[in-house]
């Protein structure tokens, strides 16, 4: 049962969270899209022309998932549960939210730590260890292929995440560019009277986001402070 009477925090991620973690964002100077191309890796057609490839480059984001530790951004949103309702979107598909201990999280793009069949979406299995191979086989047989939403693919989570984003009382944006749709869209959808804030390095005010405060900051630093601000201010 939720506790309705503690305010309802939705925390929105993106790859800026886990940076501090060692793991890559995407379209920073030297992220994961300047060293591969998206539609060799990160479409149903890579799947088609060279399932290889893409079941190497997935490997190697879950053994690098596997090596990192939450840092302390993920950790501050944790602790935002002894004080709040909270749940987390994120756009991320590692396991680092979970890890640092925030116990209701959403993933928009799917999870590293799963696979699923390529022939029965339904069909989703926990990866043992890290590596995904042609012989990893789903019980109908056909090849697994990584649990991630590519580009071109339909995005499940985004019917839930929007009815919590629409409950919220407060909404913290943070480490993501606002670049890809539909989850960023999601910004859009709060109550005006939610109070919102964006903590990225390049935050800037978004248009149509009324309420929001926008701090120019690393999540592992600015984070903790916010959390701190908020359990002063709003805690129960
Ligand atoms: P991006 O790589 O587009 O953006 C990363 C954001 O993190 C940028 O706004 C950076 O300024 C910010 N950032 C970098 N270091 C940070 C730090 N220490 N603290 C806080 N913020 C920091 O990543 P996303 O917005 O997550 O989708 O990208 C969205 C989606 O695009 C991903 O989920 C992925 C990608 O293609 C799929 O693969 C389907």
């Amino acid at each position: 049962m939720k506790d309705t009477s503690r305010k309802k925090i939705v925390v929105f991620s993106g790859a800026g969270i886990s940076a501090e973690s060692g793991i890559k964002t995407f379209r920073d100077s030297g992220g994961l899209w300047e060293e591969h191309r998206i539609e060799d890796v990160a479409t149903p057609e890579a799947w088609f022309n060279n399932p290889e490839l893409v079941t190497m480059f997935y490997n190697q984001r879950r053994k690098q998932m596997m090596e990192a530790h939450p840092n302390e951004g993920h950790l501050a949103i944790a602790k935002l549960e002894s004080q709040f309702q909270v749940t987390v979107v994120t756009q991320n598909v590692d396991d680092l939210h979970e890890r640092a201990g925030s116990t209701d999280v959403l993933h928009l793009h799917g999870e590293l730590r799963k696979s699923r069949s390529s022939v029965d979406n339904s069909l989703v299995y926990e990866v043992d260890g890290w590596e995904l191979t042609a012989d990893s086989k789903c019980e109908l047989g056909s090849r697994l292929r990584p649990h991630i939403v590519w580009f071109g693919e339909q995005v499940p989570m985004m019917a839930p995440a929007s009815e919590e984003v629409m409950q919220a009382d407060i909404l913290i944006i943070v480490g993501t560019s606002l670049e890809v749709y539909p989850a960023a869209g999601l910004v859009r959808i709060a109550p005006s009277k939610c109070i919102k804030y964006y903590v990225d390095p390049k935050a800037t005010q978004i248009s149509g986001v009324n309420n929001l405060e926008v701090i120019q900051g690393r999540a592992g630093e600015a984070m903790p402070e916010l959390v701190e601000q908020l359990i002063k201010q709003y805690g129960c």
